[in-house]
């Protein structure tokens, strides 16, 4: 109740101070877009449920361009293929920044990381050095044993669950996969799954995942900062940036250890020291740098694969004659190659697997509105002016459920589309984006795939599912979690039966 007072008094205050300031912003044609309250915009009309879907409907109602406010930011969402490609590849320099965000500023050490930092110089050298080393092809294919081996540690826990018809879930073993991989690769460590250094390692990153995903109200209102301090949103950054400093901190420490055991794969961290000893950029790569760019690495990497697969198995039971087709193509193969496993070289010959795996990306791209993008000047896209600072979100998920671009049923879980046309999510198809697209597209494409194919591919190989308890397939819940990645809201349990 202590709460709601505290919101209520603060609004009124920031409310009553901006309507007595006169406006100074110069007559604009934005987009079209609903129309909003004084001060705090559209603000009251926004879910934050199902985002995705949300925006969709006003694009149904106001166009593929669309305007809105949040306190004095412009935003604006983008829902058509043809859209995309303007902002992406025609004007792609003039939306290569992103928009302020206090939280993302302190996890990031002051955006000296590649997801959150601004366009600069600094940032072309770190995203250059970091496709030609960090997500290089060669880099990528040095950990697929690893890969490999967490996958197999993941086939065989549900192994034993399939011994006792026990419920598996699904959710949950996807992202200690992902998390282990993930801290093999860039640190090199190999935690035990259930013991202490990983729990930690969760809590942080949990820690860090939430604040990335915050609203603060400084960003919207300016002048507001008290009220951030005031609901104990800045405390409650500064507790999750604490933990995440020591904790990388401690990891920085080890890697300058003279007497440091040699990991069995040279870690995203060892490179990442290398270029601070160095120093081959034109500003100073500090350790804050370092544990900046490794941050990223971490929660970019351990989200999306997990959201990806859950989603694709969610899918899967939805779809039963999808599922058949998908595990008689997998079990042939290995059937006529004499195999018990499927390896990242396996997966790239079964065709309508991989039709599946884009499928999966298209039906539920896990970053369903993109990275949102900052608008470095005034421009104009289809006839609407865009000023500098607005922030831009390209709806994935709206765009490739369009029918124009997908024809009379983009809503069914259909792989065969994509036997049917040659469409790739490189980034050069503007209908399919789960990578995005232009400067500031996802550079660990190639790592993700990899990390999503390997486990799902296997799934479908060794194991049939059926849902626990009598749950009919329709019952499932399709509700997405908001975040940075958006998961499936509620975890998905199967239960396992082996394959003999
Ligand atoms: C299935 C897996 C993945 C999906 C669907 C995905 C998707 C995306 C998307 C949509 C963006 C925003 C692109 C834009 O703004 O246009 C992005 C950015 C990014 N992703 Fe991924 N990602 C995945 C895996 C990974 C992995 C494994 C890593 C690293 C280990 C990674 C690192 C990054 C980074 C650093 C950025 C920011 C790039 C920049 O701003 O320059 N991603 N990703």
């Amino acid at each position: 109740m202590e709460d709601i007072i505290i919101g209520v008094v603060a609004l009124a205050a920031v409310f009553f101070f901006f309507l007595y300031q006169k406006p100074k912003t110069k007559r604009y044609k934005l987009p079209p877009g609903p129309s909003g309250l004084p001060v705090i915009g559209n603000l009251h009309q926004l879910e934050s449920v199902n985002p995705q879907r949300f925006f969709a409907g006003w694009a149904k109602k106001y166009g593929p361009i669309l305007s809105y406010k949040i306190g004095k930011r412009t935003m604006v969402v983008i829902s058509s293929a043809e859209l995309a490609k303007e902002l992406l590849k025609t004007q792609d320099v003039n939306f290569a920044d992103r928009p302020p965000h206090r939280g993302q500023e302190v996890i990031s050490y002051g955006r000296r990381d590649m997801g959150m930092c601004h366009f600069t110089p600094y940032y072309r050298e770190i995203r250059k050095m970091g496709m030609n080393h960090i997500f290089s092809p060669t880099r990528v294919a040095t950990f697929k044993h690893v890969r490999e081996e967490e996958a197999r540690r993941m086939m065989d826990k549900i192994n034993k669950a399939s011994e006792i018809s026990e419920a598996v879930d699904l959710s949950e073993l996807m992202l200690t996969f992902t998390n282990s991989v993930v801290c093999r690769q860039a640190f090199g460590k190999k935690y035990n799954e259930d013991g202490e250094e990983m729990k930690r390692f969760i809590k942080i990153l949990y820690g860090t995942q939430s604040v990335l995903g915050k609203i603060f109200f400084s960003d919207f209102f300016p002048f507001t900062r008290f009220l951030d301090d005031w609901t104990g949103q800045t405390a409650y950054m500064m507790e999750c940036f604490e933990r995440q400093d020591i904790y990388l901190q401690e990891i920085v420490d080890e890697t300058l250890n003279p007497n440091k055991v040699q990991p069995e794969t040279e870690s995203m961290i060892d490179l990442l020291m290398e270029i601070y000893r160095n120093q081959p950029f034109t500003s100073e790569f500090t350790i804050d740098n370092v544990k900046a760019v490794v941050m990223d690495i971490v929660v970019a990497g351990t989200d999306t694969a997990a959201a990806a697969l859950v989603w694709g198995m969610t899918y899967l039971m939805r779809y039963p004659q999808v599922m058949k087709k998908a595990q008689e193509e997998v079990r042939d193969y290995a059937r006529e190659n004499g195999l018990t496993f499927l390896s990242e070289d396996d997966v790239k010959n079964i065709p309508y697997f991989r039709a599946l795996v884009k499928e999966t990306l298209r039906i539920e791209p896990v970053i369903p509105l993109l990275l949102p993008r900052n608008c470095i000047k005034d421009t104009n896209i289809a006839g609407y002016d865009i000023p500098a600072g607005t922030t831009v979100n390209v709806n994935a998920w709206a765009v490739s459920r369009d029918k124009k671009e997908w024809g009379p049923y983009p809503d069914e879980f259909r792989p065969e589309r994509f036997l049917e046309m040659n469409i790739d999510f490189k980034g050069t198809d503007y209908e399919f984006l789960p990578f995005g697209s232009g400067r500031r597209m996802c550079p660990g494409m190639r790592l993700g795939v990899a990390m999503l194919e390997v486990p799902y591919a296997n799934l479908l190989l060794k194991f049939n599912f059926r849902l626990p308890d009598g749950m009919k397939p329709e019952e499932l819940n399709m509700d997405v979690m908001p975040g940075l990645a958006m998961h499936k809201a509620q975890h998905l349990e199967l239960v396992p039966e082996k394959v003999k």
